[in-house]
């Protein structure tokens, strides 16, 4: 059943830091506080933990099931665990749906690499105004913003084409521990500003009159992006992953590490902005927009201390931005490499030229070219939209119901209890959730996105 030949993770701290590292990224630094911000912080959070309890982490228990079962690619997984090519749809989608999110990604991604050099240079200095105008004007060029993507795909192509566990393992044993030290150091000086404890209580306080429908569907958008469920990517992952590997803990190892690192992301950011009484709710340009102003001000007393702060936060963008973009990149890679027969560096070789093509169509839509527009929506947003609103949804529906439902039971419990050395005392209400909760819940979530429910 296990292809002996096949590359995998070398040690179980290995796999938990490389899968971790794939769902930490500007899921957990970015869209969630601004998220956290737009939908009242606190009940927001108590929601989103029930989606990552009840839903996040049956479904990847679920990918890392098919993906360690059949130790191959993401679109051949299904078709090899279901003998039927229909059901292959979903591992075709996921590479396809992984490739788009990377284009996008890597957008932002090199907003904070250029925000990184710019703040070494001390060039985000300066009042309100100058700090939108460099935003205005940096992402509206047309060419440094899709360069800077550019320069992105290339360093997760690097660390890619060295195979997994020279190149991804070895960096994400590096990287993670450095994001979580550089996190700790900035949640430090941003919780002990003057005025910080308001920013601890939005976080932490929550006010149930916030709670709407729509409160429910972003925390669970959110629990999806963020976990990286419905791309394949744990699949893949989890292909190369050992046979005592416990995919149960590992998948709630996992959902905890993301979920902490989110929290404490939040803990970074509010109570710097409510300590210089700046809203929390300012949307996506938090981080490139507010954030830089509420350093300058919030350090302005210790102007070194600023300084050193503004770099770090925009190394620790980049190192979780970077952590996310291998794994997706893995994605297609191994889809390329053995479904074509490539070198792993060919493969990975069209995986980066096809997603710098997108990213630099994504960056043109939001800046230069205006024109690159779908139903009013800027490229790069639609993009984010039908891949986190409905491939993401739909791949890990499909997924619930194909291991829920198509695969035969002795697969399912053969993985889930680790052929047997495992008590798998949580068996049954995993199965149970895989089969109705997950699939009744997302199926929810469509039905109201498109005004049926
Ligand atoms: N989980 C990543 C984040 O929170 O930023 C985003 C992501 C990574 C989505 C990998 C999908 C994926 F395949």
């Amino acid at each position: 059943m296990h292809n002996n030949d096949r590359a995998n993770f070398g040690s179980r701290l290995g796999i938990i830091l490389a899968t971790a590292g794939s769902a930490v990224g500007l899921g957990n630094v970015w869209r969630f506080p601004y998220m956290a911000g737009h939908d009242g912080g606190a009940a927001f959070i108590l929601l989103y933990l029930a989606c990552v309890l009840f839903l996040g982490i049956p479904g990847m228990i679920s990918e890392f099931i098919v993906g360690r079962n059949s130790a191959t690619n993401a679109a051949r997984a299904y078709i090899k665990l279901s003998h039927s090519r229909p059901w292959g749809l979903i591992g075709y989608m996921g590479v396809f749906t992984g490739m788009i999110i990377l284009g996008f990604y890597a957008v932002v991604a090199g907003w904070c690499l250029q925000y990184f050099f710019a703040s070494i240079l001390e060039h985000l200095q300066g009042d309100k105004d100058y700090i939108m105008n460099y935003f205005a004007t940096f992402s509206s060029s047309p060419f440094k913003p899709a360069a800077w993507a550019v320069a992105f795909l290339f360093i997760t192509h690097y660390i890619v084409s060295h195979g997994i566990r020279d190149g991804i393992e070895r960096a994400s044993k590096v990287m993670m521990p450095t994001l979580f030290v550089l996190l700790i150091i900035i949640v430090v000086a941003s919780c002990t500003l003057p005025g910080a404890a308001e920013g601890v209580e939005f976080l932490f306080k929550p006010d149930f009159t916030k709670i709407t429908p729509n409160v429910f569907l972003d925390a669970l958008g959110q629990a999806f992006f963020s976990l990286s469920l419905g791309s394949a990517c744990l699949c893949t992952y989890a292909s190369y992953f050992n046979r005592q590997t416990n995919l149960g803990k590992s998948a709630v190892q996992v959902a905890l590490i993301d979920t902490m690192i989110a929290v404490l992301a939040g803990l970074m950011i509010f109570p710097a902005a409510f300590s210089v009484g700046v809203s929390p709710d300012s949307g996506p340009s938090l981080i490139f927009i507010t954030l830089p102003n509420v350093f300058q001000q919030a350090f302005s007393g210790m102007p070194t201390l600023g300084y050193v702060i503004s770099v770090m936060f925009y190394a620790l963008m980049a190192l979780a931005a970077l952590t996310s973009t291998i794994s997706m990149h893995e994605i297609a890679t191994a889809f390329f490499h053995e479904e074509l027969n490539l070198s792993r560096r060919g493969g990975s070789l069209i995986v980066t030229a096809i997603c710098c093509v997108i990213a630099v169509l994504c960056s043109l839509s939001v800046g230069a070219v205006s024109g690159l527009s779908f139903f009013g929506k800027s490229l790069m947003d639609s993009l984010d939209f039908i891949t986190a609103q409905i491939f993401l949804p739909l791949g890990s529906f499909l997924t619930c119901l194909f291991v829920g439902w198509h695969i035969p039971k002795r697969i399912t419990v053969y993985e889930f209890t680790n052929h047997g050395t495992l008590k798998g005392t949580f068996f049954k209400v995993y199965l149970f959730a895989v089969r109705y909760v997950c699939p009744a819940a997302i199926a929810a979530i469509f039905l109201h996105q498109f005004g049926i429910l």
